[in-house]
This record gives structure tokens, sequence and C-alpha cells, in this order.
């Protein structure tokens, strides 16, 4: 019939299996296969019901057509569903592996739904700007009730089907995988034993009828925070509103009308490519499907400090063994109390079991020796941030690692390749620059150094998959992607202080933004000593400018090391952040001293002044060579330091304002701001070339 549907007749049943790997999405193609199978099982006389199978059953649309004429032409997803939903015999969808989004909407077209325990079920449209427009945000609330389905719609995670089947959404459980099509055909065969209608009538056939007529404004408020900035979740009540007040057929419509909004949204537009760039993160140049990777089965991690025991965690999380090394045993006790304090609090939220925690602790083991190291896959150092001490540990690591061991550094700025240098292997050395707290962001810079061997890389890319981390790979540099990044960003923000912002007006900028947080309240919370030996180091580079984040050096001077002193660039009561007119009486004074003007400064130039030199630097970044792609810069930010995964990355951001007007601004602080925009607002040359050739997309040229 087509390669991407088998069909096969079998005693009164068809079975029509979807076979559009690797997920069955549903392409223009596929839904005219599909359509095409179904109404020739619909008009066979001799077929009583038709199962619709796939594995896994499906991913859903086509995420690569959103935005094209291909997404809505014919025959269109709704129509399709709709078409099988009048069709008067049963039809049983048999769901394998997963059915997300359109895919989950087909199975909700069907009848029945028969699933493998363990299939994933979900609609995650939200995740991507969108919502369920297949039908999803209609039937699912007729077949579970509203509140049920506005929780599923609106996480956009999925479930597995024995879960799902305690709700309703799946009507039996196969016995596996295996026997699924089998457990399939007898049901089929009960349903026309019984006379099963082809349509069972709807569990909640009025959806709202039982719930508060505050109910969607409830919803709304309730999660306003999380939602800020973001229009899908608001379109998501909307459909779900109408499912609640409309018949079947004029919320079906509405669905349709938010729909269509939502596929030509910068916001789902912003979130595709993410989805895209996530994926595309794992493609690097020098490694393929064919490069061999090297086992691992036991982690060590040299240092039990906050970064070390983070690290740790995330591969106890994953069921791998892992050694923790400490100079001390006091050290050690101390680093390993904190990580069950960690799990504890896990525990107490009610997202770990007690028996889990126990299970992850054993699989910790504290050591003192480095001759227990010599067994290790995978070493990673998280010991103090100095190159001297970094290159001592893996001198002894090169003598007690046994051969073709990952040798691995967390260093957030030190050079790799100065690292790898002291050992006989540095093509077993790499970067792996996690994120604090390293147990819970996403975010894994994976830092290729000169000599890392391709199989060095491609075995951790597929490790950091395993932790549940986003790696993306980064050439050696002071900061590698993030923090170089970071360190323009977080200039800008010091010398706007200088020039007459506040801290509070800097934050709220950058929120309503969406950030996660402001760069001041980051400087408090991650440190303002922190901070400032990291420019202590890099005197030589930043010297030139006696502004450069002077108000930072003067809090360090002054104690005000952030919140663990209670006071930074704002003070604390308790965990609350208030403003402080000190923090303002030295802004002045030393804008006095250094005789900058103060003015009041308009947001839209904060805006600019942060997040532009912030981009020239990624686009810096791209030209060295030392990020692969533009969208791997998005990653990092989005995942590493709060940037709004709606808005796409700070790069993307940059093609949706205009290459040229990213061009002009920068030109334009460079001169408005004298010698200090002569210093820093430099075009990077990248993006001058990419102007001057009429690109609109960053990529290197
Ligand atoms: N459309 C197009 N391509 C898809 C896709 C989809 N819905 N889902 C996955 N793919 C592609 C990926 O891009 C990747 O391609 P590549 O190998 O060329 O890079 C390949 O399938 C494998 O995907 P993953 O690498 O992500 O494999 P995993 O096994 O880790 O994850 C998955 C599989 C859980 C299906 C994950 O890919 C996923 O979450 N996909 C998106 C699911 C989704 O959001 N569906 C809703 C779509 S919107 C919709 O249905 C609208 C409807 O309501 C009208
Ligand atoms: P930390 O000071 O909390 O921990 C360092 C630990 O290493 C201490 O427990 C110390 O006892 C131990 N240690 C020092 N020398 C050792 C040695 N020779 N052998 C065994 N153990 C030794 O420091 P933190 O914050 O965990 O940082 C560790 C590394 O991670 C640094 O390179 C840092 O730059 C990097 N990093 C830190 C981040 C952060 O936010 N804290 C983020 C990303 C990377």
């Amino acid at each position: 019939m087509s390669d991407l549907i088998h069909y096969q007749f079998d005693d009164g049943l068809a079975l029509i299996g979807l076979t559009y790997p690797p997920v069955n999405a549903l392409s223009q193609a596929l839904r005219s296969a599909l359509s095409a199978a179904c109404e020739r099982a619909a008009s066979d006389p001799t077929v009583r019901a038709i199962i619709l199978h796939g594995s896994p059953f499906s991913a859903g649309a086509d995420i690569g057509e959103f935005g094209s004429a291909a997404s809505h032409a014919e025959p269109s997803l709704p129509d399709i569903l709709m078409r099988l939903s009048l069709i008067d015999k049963p039809l049983i969808a048999a769901i394998d592996g997963l059915a997300l989004g359109g895919g989950l909407e087909l199975a909700l077209a069907c009848g029945y739904r028969i699933a493998v325990p363990e299939a994933r079920v979900g609609l995650p449209e939200i995740n991507l700007g969108l919502l369920p427009g297949a039908g999803g945000t209609q039937r699912l609330p007729r077949l579970i009730g509203a509140e049920a389905a506005l929780d599923l719609i609106a996480s956009g995670q999925s479930l597995k089907a024995a879960k799902a089947a305690e709700s309703g959404l799946v009507d039996r459980l196969a016995r596996s995988s295996a026997t699924l099509l089998e457990d399939a055909r007898t049901f089929a065969r009960k349903l026309l034993a019984d006379a099963a209608p082809a349509q069972p009538s709807a569990p909640f056939s009025e959806p709202g009828i039982s719930l508060p007529a505050t109910f969607i404004t409830d919803y709304q408020a309730k999660h306003a925070a999380r939602w800020k900035g973001r229009q899908a979740p608001q379109r998501v009540l909307a459909a779900i509103q109408a499912a609640c007040e409309r018949p079947l057929a004029e919320g079906l419509r509405r669905e349709a009308e938010l729909f269509r909004e939502a596929d030509a949204s910068t916001e789902s537009a912003a979130l595709r490519h993410v989805f895209f760039a996530e994926r595309e993160a794992s493609k690097v140049p020098g490694i393929n499907a064919d490069t061999m990777l090297r086992p691992i089965t036991q982690v060590a991690v040299i240092g039990a400090g906050t970064m070390g025991g983070g690290i740790a965690m995330n591969f106890a999380n994953a069921g791998i063994p892992v050694i923790l090394l400490e100079a001390q045993a006091q050290t050690l006790d101390r680093g390993l109390t904190q990580i069950r304090r960690n799990y504890e609090i896990s525990v107490q939220r009610g997202k770990l079991s007690s028996r889990q925690l126990e299970q992850r602790m054993a699989l910790l083991k504290g050591s003192l020796d480095y001759a227990d190291l010599a067994d290790a896959d995978l070493v990673i150092e998280a010991v103090f941030e100095n190159l001297e001490v970094k290159q001592n540990v893996f001198r002894t690591l090169d003598q007690v690692c046994k051969p073709g061991a990952i040798l691995a550094s967390n260093t957030s700025t030190l050079d790799v390749d100065a690292i790898a240098a002291v050992t006989q292997r540095p093509g077993d050395v790499i970067g792996l620059h996690f994120f604090s707290p390293a147990n819970v962001m996403r975010l894994l810079e994976v830092v290729r150094a000169r000599e890392t061997a391709p199989d060095v890389l491609a075995t951790t890319l597929k490790l950091a998959r395993r932790i549940g981390k986003i790696a993306v790979v980064s050439g050696v540099c002071f900061g590698f992607i993030g923090n170089r990044m970071f360190e323009p960003y977080s200039r800008e923000a010091h010398r706007l202080l200088l020039e007459g912002a506040t801290p509070a007006q800097i934050d709220k900028v950058l929120t309503d933004h969406g950030l996660a947080m402001g760069m001041l309240a980051v400087q408090d919370l991650a440190g303002i000593d922190i901070g400032y030996l990291i420019r202590e180091s890099r005197r030589e580079v930043i010297g030139h400018d006696p502004s450069y984040c002077k108000l930072g050096d003067e809090l360090h001077t002054l104690g005000r090391f952030g919140q663990k002193t209670m006071a930074g660039f704002y003070r604390y009561e308790g965990r609350e952040r208030l403003d402080d007119p000190e923090v303002t009486a030295l802004a002045e004074r030393v804008a006095g001293e250094l005789h900058i003007q103060r003015r009041q400064i308009a947001d839209e130039e904060i805006l600019e002044r942060c997040l532009f030199g912030l981009i020239n630097e990624g686009i810096q970044l791209l030209d060295e060579g030392t990020a692969l792609r533009s969208s791997d810069i998005d990653l990092v930010f989005i995942n590493g330091y709060g940037f709004p995964a709606w808005r796409g990355g700070p790069m993307h951001e940059a093609e949706c304002i205009g290459l040229d007007r990213l061009l002009a601004r920068l030109q334009h602080y460079r001169q408005a701001l004298g010698a200090y925009g002569e210093m820093w607002f430099q075009p990077a040359p990248l993006l001058q070339r990419l102007v001057a050739a009429g690109r609109s997309r960053i990529e290197k040229i």
C-alpha cells in the first residue's frame, strides 16, 4: 500500500501499522497514507474492527512541518481524526513505546486504547508553545474530566500507560510489547462479541459541569508566576474552557482557531528552535554513530565540595557507582553528609522514597586513597579552582588510573589543555563543566581539549544523556561558552550601576524579559567574593578599564559577599531581598571618583546593553570555533543561566530582532559611551560580515 503504512487483514480485523521511523511523526505523507488505509478498512465489509498500531505508536505531528504550509496541508490531522471518530466499526489504538501529542490525539479519536504498561502517553504541545490541535483539548476532558485533562496538558509531561489506565485514558494494558498485537486482537474480538459501540459514550460528556465557575481563573492565578511572559498556557486554558462550555463540534473549532494562532506565534517558533537545537547539539564533527564508546560502569569524583557532591549525585541517581575521593576524612564526611541531606530534602518533598535514598547512598563510596581509583572508567576532578592544584591531581591520576580511563576536569575557567599536558595521555582528558547545583542544572559543557580523543568525546556525550543532562561541546577558552558570555553581561550590569541605575531596576528589566533571576541577585547568590577572585586572576585583561566591575570590588572590600553575609548588591533580612541606600551611595562615590556622569537610564538601554553585549560575545565565540553552532549557545544560556526558553535563547532572539539592528545598536553604544564604549562595544567581525552579506541567520561565513 505504502512504505509508511503496513496493512494486514486478519480474520475480520484490519491491522494498520504506522511504519515511519524513527517516531512515526505524523507528516503530511504519513497522514495521507494513514487516511487511505483507514478508508480502505472502513469500506471493506469483511473488516469488522480496526487496530491502529506502531512502535513507537507516534510522537505526534511532524514538528519540522510547523510554521510551513505542510503543517496544514490536506489531509489535516484534525480532519482525519474527525473522520476516524465517525467510522462505524470499533477502532482500537494499540500503543507501544509512546503516544505523544498528535499521536495521543490519534489514539483518543479511536473508540478504544490498549497499551504496553511502560508506554508513555502525554500531550507535550505546550513545551513547543502550542496546544493540542487535533482534538486533544476537547476529547481528553470528555474522557478523563476537565481537571485531570488540564493538568496533563498544562504540565506537558507524559505518564506511563499503567498510570494513565487509572484515569481511564487507557482502557486496557497489554502484557508486554511482544504480546501487544495479540492482546489487541483479543480485545477487538471481545468488543465484537459484546457488540460494543464504535465509540463508547464519553464518561464526562459535560466536562465542566461539576467544576466551580472560577475553575479556569483559579488555575491561571495558581500558575501565573511559572507562566509569566508565555502565551501557550493561556491558549490551553481557553481551549479547556471551550471544552467545558461548548458542544464538541464548537469546541473543536475553537481549538483549531487557537492552534493556528499558536502555530504562527514567535513563542512556538522559539521553542521549536530549542527542540531541534537539543537534538542537534549531540551531532559533533569527528564523531558519528560508528565511533566506539568506552564502557562506563564505575565513576570517581575528586573533591566532595559544592560541585563534587552534586556531580556524584548525578551518577548515583542513574544507578552508576561512584567513589568520592577527598584529601581529608573530615571534609569527606562533610561532603557525604551533605549529599544525604540533599536526598532527605527530596524524600521530605515526596520526590524520592526512603528506600531509593538508601539505594543511592549505597552507590556512593567515600575514599581518601587514590589507589581506590584503579578501576574507575571515568574520573571527574572537582577540587579548588587552581591550575597547580589541578595539575597535581592529574599527575597522580595518570599514575593510578587504568589505561583507557577518561580523566575529566570540572574547571570553570582554567585551560584544559594545560591540565591535559601534565599527563602522558592527553587524549583521555576532557573538561566536564557542570553547573551549580550540579544535581539539578541540566547543562553540561563538554570541553573538547586540543588532544581529546573522539571516543572520549562521544562517550561523555552519551553519558550526559544517561544522567539527564543536555551536553553542549565547547572549545577551550577562558570561561568556555557560558562564562565567557556571562562576563560582558555582568560587566554591563555593574557599569550601569555607576551610570545611575539601581540593582532593583536592572534586575527587574532582566526578569521582566523572562530571565529566571536578575544579574545582581545572581551575583549575591554566587558570592561577590567568587566574582572578585575570578577578576583578580584576569587583571591583565580587564585592567585597562578602571570602572570594570568596580562596584563589585568595593563591595568585596567592605566584606559584603552577597547572601552569605546578608549583604551585597542588596541587603537581606532572612530570605527577603531589600534595596540598600548604602549601595546607591557607594555607586555615587565611585562614579564621582571615576568621573562617570550619573543619569536616569531607560529600561530599554539596560536591556540592550546587557543582552547585546552577551550576544556579540556569542557571535565572536562562533567565529573562533569555540562554539560549533549558534543554537548550541542558546542551549547554554537557557539551561545554565536561566534565559527563557520561550525566547529561544539569546542568539535566536538576536535573529528575531534583526542582525542589522543589533549591529546598529552596538555601534550606537560604542559612540554614545565614549571611551568605555570604544573599549567594550566593538561589534564582532562575524556580525559585521553577516550584515554586509545581508544574512539573517547567525552562522559562520
Ligand atoms: N516531529 C518530527 N521529528 C521528531 C518528532 C516529531 N514530533 N519527535 C521526534 N522527532 C525526531 C527528532 O528530531 C530526532 O531526529 P534526529 O535523529 O534527526 O535528530 C528523532 O526523532 C529522535 O528523537 P530524539 O533524539 O528526541 O529521541 P528520544 O528517544 O530521546 O526521544 C521523543 C523521543 C520522546 C519522541 C522526543 O523526540 C520528543 O519528545 N519528541 C517530541 C514529541 C512532541 O512534542 N510531540 C508533540 C508534537 S506537536 C503536535 O503533535 C501537535 C498536534 O497537537 C496537532
Ligand atoms: P569547594 O571548595 O566547595 O570544593 C572543593 C573540594 O575539593 C573541597 O572539599 C576540598 O577539600 C577538595 N579538595 C581540594 N584539593 C583536593 C585534592 N587535592 N584532593 C582531593 N580533594 C581536594 O569548590 P567547588 O565550588 O565545589 O568547586 C570545585 C571546582 O568546580 C572548581 O574547579 C570550580 O571552579 C568548579 N565549578 C564551581 C562551580 C560553583 O558554582 N561552585 C560551578 C562550576 C564549576
